[in-house]
């Protein structure tokens, strides 16, 4: 067993610190389906104030935040658009198929990254009942598979008065919001303006066990509350869990500038190697490497006790977070380096 171990497949491996423990332990609780649990209720409180909106959602994962967001804002036999590297495209088991019988319209975008006009260029509104009519276009920000890319403010702002122009509802998977927050500076109520509904997870950069809100305006979300149901995602005592949320508001937001921090140190690190290169650019805490023979070259890795994702046949996933430390960057960094020997 290597002595150091350092697991950069995703940020959502973090464990709970002993203070985020605390504040779960002490949590006040109810029957959150009552509407009783009183920290969840804080939570939500909580998140739509932040985001600017009416209402939030306490949601178990982010599947169900991007899931409950489309049922709430369309119709099966509808069309909606999004990026071929969306995580509902192609990381939620074509839920947006199978249970929102939705018909999805695909930009291939740079890093995951649509234009306003990708996106007017895929809306079709016809009387013409050949076609699916298009009701939804969502976007992802950060991009996971562009490699933790940022949408520009005045895309999204663009994208958002056509979507108000065409009728359209606006959904932003903010998974990783707080990443494109502390690195641009821009406020979550300013994403969240151009926007009907912003989805957010707390499982990630913000180091709790699980979940994710999902913020908008009180009528969606109450549309919303009954998908949640209708999915199984209506919880009992989830006041436990809530505490970790509002832990994280409090106390992991502005860390996540170290994870940057550390992704850029690392990407360094790497582009100092000669025959290694970066597949993307990588902005954020995601760092995307081009090797040959991922899986194999994971497997060397693995054997110095640094953990990366292969995500495809020529390309693996680093991603920085919580409990990685400097002395873990830089000993990944040599991993990479000996796994080429
Ligand atoms: C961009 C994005 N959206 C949604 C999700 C889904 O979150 P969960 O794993 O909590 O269902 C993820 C998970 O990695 C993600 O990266």
């Amino acid at each position: 067993m290597p002595s150091t171990i350092v697991d950069l497949r995703s940020d959502t491996i973090t464990q709970p610190t002993p203070a985020m423990r605390e504040a779960m332990a002490r949590a006040e609780v109810g029957d959150d389906v009552f509407g009783e649990d009183p920290t969840v209720n804080a939570l939500q409180r909580r998140a739509a104030e932040l985001f600017g909106k009416e209402a939030a959602l306490f949601v178990p994962t982010g599947t169900m935040a991007n899931l409950t967001a489309l049922l709430a804002q369309t119709r099966p036999g509808d069309a909606i658009i999004l990026s071929d590297d969306a995580h509902p495209y192609n990381f939620e088991s074509a839920n947006i198929a199978m249970v929102g019988g939705l018909l999805t319209k695909l930009v291939r975008a740079e890093y995951g990254v649509m234009t306003c006009e990708d996106v007017a260029a895929k809306i079709v509104q016809t009387n013409d009942h050949h076609f699916a009519p298009t009701t939804l276009v969502t976007i992802e920000n950060t991009s996971n598979r562009g490699g933790g890319a940022i949408y520009p403010i005045e895309s999204i702002a663009a994208i958002g008065a056509l979507a108000r122009e065409r009728e359209l509802r606006f959904h932003i998977d903010g998974a990783r919001i707080f990443n494109a927050v502390v690195e641009t500076g821009v406020a979550p109520k300013t994403y969240a303006s151009h926007a009907d509904t912003l989805s957010f997870c707390l499982s990630k950069g913000l180091g709790c066990p699980a979940g994710s809100l999902l913020v908008g305006d009180a009528k969606t979300i109450d549309r919303a509350h009954r998908f949640r149901k209708m999915l199984g995602g209506g919880m009992r005592q989830a006041g436990i869990l809530a505490a970790a949320g509002l832990y994280a508001l409090d106390h992991n937001i502005e860390r996540l500038r170290d994870d940057h921090a550390r992704a850029k140190h690392f990407r360094d690190g790497i582009e100092r190697i000669p025959s290694l290169e970066l597949a993307l650019p990588s902005p954020t805490n995601m760092v995307y490497i081009r090797v040959q023979k991922a899986h194999a070259f994971a497997q060397r890795l693995a054997e110095q006790g640094v953990h990366v994702l292969p995500t495809a046949p020529d390309r693996l996933r680093a991603v920085f977070h919580l409990d990685v430390t400097d002395e873990g960057v830089e000993h990944a960094v040599k991993a990479f380096e000996r796994a080429l020997e």
